[in-house]
């Protein structure tokens, strides 16, 4: 058959098709130019340099710190400097950055100091922490993650620059890329969960999300943080010690760091904690050893809030003095809240305690991201150009918030109370529900931790589309809140057993309160849900109706205790400003659950720090020991790596998550059993491995298949799996797909006993698989 007649049964007309050619063609003409561009990050810009340099030298030393200073002049995230004479300051020229500071009159005003008053006309750079969204407040990043679309990312963190660089500010402390292992961290809920290789491609997003085309006005500058380590927090509590091995450092808590970097990122903060006893903030080994010198980044250092000052409190620096000399050397440009640079810095140079070319060096770095930016070319933000004001959010911003809410929700259980599962309701049979729980019509806490210019007044709550589903579906809705998320009256839980005994179906919305449970200081003990909520659910649970628990929370919780209690879990995180649309679109089947857990849930609190990406250990529980019993259950089930009262595996694993059917997994083939390491570079000795998948359920649905790999007889112990693929598939019922992934350098690549990233000889595992405790392994060797 000719092409023309292959076109013909296509049914496109020949000269479309041909048009078509063209485009695509021009299109991968564009995406490398695109590639290109970003390989010619304008970090590197000779043109960029010669203007910073240029600038440098007309610059005395007291201006030249004052690029160094930022300081919070808004509504503080952190106990502040008390200051306020920022204006006389600029003037002075002795700030660089201003955060915290919303609005583009504001943002302007301030930027007319700098521009009209400072003898160099230096602009500001402002700055805020846009997390997850400016306005339009999309799903907390553990819920974005949960998605594992970094499409879906890039594009919800493009919405959020471009309203973010509207109103002037042009640079956003995000993302936030550290690895979490601890449930009990309330930061967990800022970041991309436990793994590195999905929280390297999700930082990777965010980065392009963010920075876009760098320099066009629509853009900002990203900040990757906390570097480094800071979610090893020990016990899970904010801003504790960590002890990390260079080893681990290396392998688990610097990549998604890299990424951001390779990625273009513009700016790094540094963390708060100690690694081995020392503090992050002051720490040459991760900032100059690593960061500068292996990954040659030329953008800004900031601090944490005040981590300069407290590295006095870490017992590094007996001073403020000690405290700003050992951050700077250590490779921190610019203070942020701590004041110290601004107090020292010009009489450390002075006394020559810290050389000028260092100096010199920091201010570069600074000056680089302004100019890359385009500061200097656009300083001012045109006030009327400020996308909403007083306006709604367009449509189509809601659209991506609704579909990122969407994709983020977690189907932990769908049970069957009658036979099939409870989920999706059919408006048909479900005539009367209850909605019940603190969190049904909460719009405050929909917008997660960090709600940048989220307002309340823009949520459309899970009980606002519930009940405008309703009235036009027949449906009546009995609300009741039940209880409060801590406190509450045995009133409120009457009335919600009432509303439950009149419905056929029940929804309860339970959860955390986000601002005080979740995020930065929010670190808990207890993972159960808060206050009374436990018992309401127990309550209205033993009444026996159909009952579909949906959780808010920032962070995994430990459900195993009621998880038997009710028919169906939906994990639904903090969903943003679409959280009722997008849910009850889910619950009635409009949409399937597709979201995959990024961390894992536990069953009790003591199994944390969790994490799928674990050691062996030399005494893993043999298989025919039955965890779920306590030990002594049956003979010689001592002396194992287990706990007498509990099991070792989560209660929901990594990349777990069901969806409205089910899909079954062929076993892996792979396309050769053995490779060598000299042939594993090139596409020769790569391994592929295909599996077939397939829609087994009578529903469409989305399937993440997921690639795991585990290497045995390495120099180094690694984990017994580690993710290292997906692909995310849509089926029809009955529809099958062969998936394929290739195993090569890439994937097979680690830190050895040397700290070399290197391929060693090692017998390979493979799973194809939807989550991380399921499927077969097969094998291949790599000689
Ligand atoms: C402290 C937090 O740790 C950090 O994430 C945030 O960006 C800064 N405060 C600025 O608000």
């Amino acid at each position: 058959m000719s092409r023309k007649d292959t076109l013909h049964q296509l049914r496109l007309p020949y000269s479309f098709a041909k048009f078509l050619v063209v485009i695509v063609l021009l299109n991968c003409v564009a995406l490398q130019a695109q590639q290109g561009q970003q390989q010619a990050s304008p970090l590197n810009s000779p043109a960029i340099e010669s203007k910073v340099n240029a600038l440098l030298k007309q610059m005395t030393l007291e201006e030249k710190v004052g690029q160094l200073n930022q300081y919070s002049a808004g509504a503080p995230t952190g106990p502040g400097t008390g200051r306020s004479d920022y204006v006389e300051m600029i003037s002075k020229g002795e700030i660089g950055s201003l955060f915290n500071v919303k609005g583009a009159k504001d943002t302007n005003a301030f930027q007319r100091v700098a521009l009209e008053k400072s003898r160099l006309k230096i602009p500001i750079l402002f700055g805020l922490d846009v997390i997850h969204g400016y306005r339009t407040i999309f799903p907390v990043p553990l819920g974005m993650s949960a998605t594992w679309n970094p499409d879906l990312v890039e594009r919800a963190a493009r919405l959020a620059a471009q309203e973010t660089a509207a109103e002037g500010i042009r640079w956003t402390f995000s993302p936030m890329v550290d690895i979490a292992r601890d449930a009990r961290w309330g930061r967990i809920t800022e970041g991309a969960g436990e793994d590195p290789y999905l929280g390297s491609l999700i930082a990777a997003a965010y980065i392009r999300g963010y920075q876009g085309k760098v320099g066009m006005p629509d853009t900002i500058a990203a900040c990757a943080k906390h570097y480094v380590g800071y979610g090893a927090a020990e016990g899970g509590r904010d801003y504790n010690t960590t002890e990390i091995s260079e080893h681990t450092l290396r392998q688990v808590y610097l990549p998604p760091f890299k990424a951001t970097v390779d990625a273009g990122a513009l700016t790094f903060m540094s963390a708060f904690n100690s690694i081995n006893g020392v503090p992050a903030s002051a720490n040459r080994f991760t900032l100059r050893q690593i960061l500068r010198k292996e990954w040659g980044f030329k953008g800004t250092v900031v601090s944490d809030w005040t981590s300069i000052a407290e590295t006095i409190a870490h017992g590094t620096a007996i001073d403020g003095k000690a405290a700003a000399r050992k951050s700077f050397l250590a490779g921190v440009d610019m203070d942020m809240e701590s004041n110290l640079y601004h107090q020292y810095l010009a009489g450390l140079v002075k006394s020559g305690a810290i050389p000028q070319a260092t100096l010199d060096e920091s201010v570069r770095n600074v000056l680089r991201v302004k100019y890359a930016l385009g500061l200097f070319d656009n300083p001012y933000t045109e006030e009327a150009r400020t996308i909403y004001g007083g306006k709604p959010i367009p449509p189509a911003s809601r659209e991506l918030a609704r579909d990122a809410a969407e994709e983020s929700f977690v189907l932990l259980k769908n049970g069957s109370p009658h036979g099939q599962p409870v989920l999706p309701l059919q408006a048909g049979t479900a005539k009367t529900i209850a909605l019940i729980g603190p969190l049904a019509d909460d719009a405050g806490n929909m917008l997660g931790s960090w709600g940048a210019d989220g307002k309340p007044e823009d949520v459309v709550t899970l009980r606002k589309a519930l009940t405008e589903f309703a009235a036009s579906n027949g449906i009546k809705v009995n609300f009741a809140q039940g209880t409060e998320i801590v406190g509450g009256t045995d009133a409120q839980t009457n009335e919600a057993l009432e509303a439950a005994r009149a419905a056929d179906v029940v929804l309860l919305a339970v959860g955390e309160d986000a601002g005080l449970m979740t995020g930065e200081a929010g670190s808990r003990t207890r993972l159960e849900l808060p206050g009374q909520q436990s018992r309401l659910v127990e309550q209205i649970a033993a009444l026996g109706k159909p009952t579909v628990m949906i959780v808010f929370s920032g962070r995994p919780l430990a459900l195993s205790y009621i998880e038997g209690k009710v028919n169906a879990i939906l994990e639904a995180w903090f969903p943003g400003v679409e959280a009722g649309p997008a849910l009850v679109r889910t619950l009635f089947g409009a949409v399937s659950p597709q979201g995959r857990l990024t961390a894992s849930f536990p069953r009790y609190v003591g199994q944390e720090p969790l994490y799928y990406n674990a050691l062996n250990t030399g005494r893993p529980v043999p298989p025919n020991i039955d965890l779920s019993k306590p030990t002594g259950s049956v003979p010689n089930d001592k002396y194992f790596s287990r706990y007498i009262d509990e099991q070792n595996a989560p209660a929901y694993p990594f990349g777990y998550g069901l969806t409205y059917t089910t899909f079954s997994y062929g076993a892996p083939k792979l396309s050769a059993t053995s490779t060598s390491i000299s042939s594993l570079g090139g596409g020769a000795g790569t391994i592929r491995v295909t599996a077939e998948v397939r829609n087994a359920g009578s529903r469409p649905g989305q399937e993440t298949v997921q690639l795991y790999v585990g290497q045995r007889g390495t120099s180094v112990s690694l984990p017994v799996r580690e993710l290292k693929g997906f692909q995310k598939v849509s089926l029809a019922p009955g529809e099958s797909k062969t998936v394929e992934f290739t195993v090569g350098r890439e994937q097979l690549s680690f830190w050895n006993i040397d700290n070399k990233f290197t391929v060693e000889p090692a017998r390979v595992r493979v799973w194809v698989a939807p989550h991380s405790a399921a499927g077969e392994a097969v094998e291949f060797e790599i000689k």
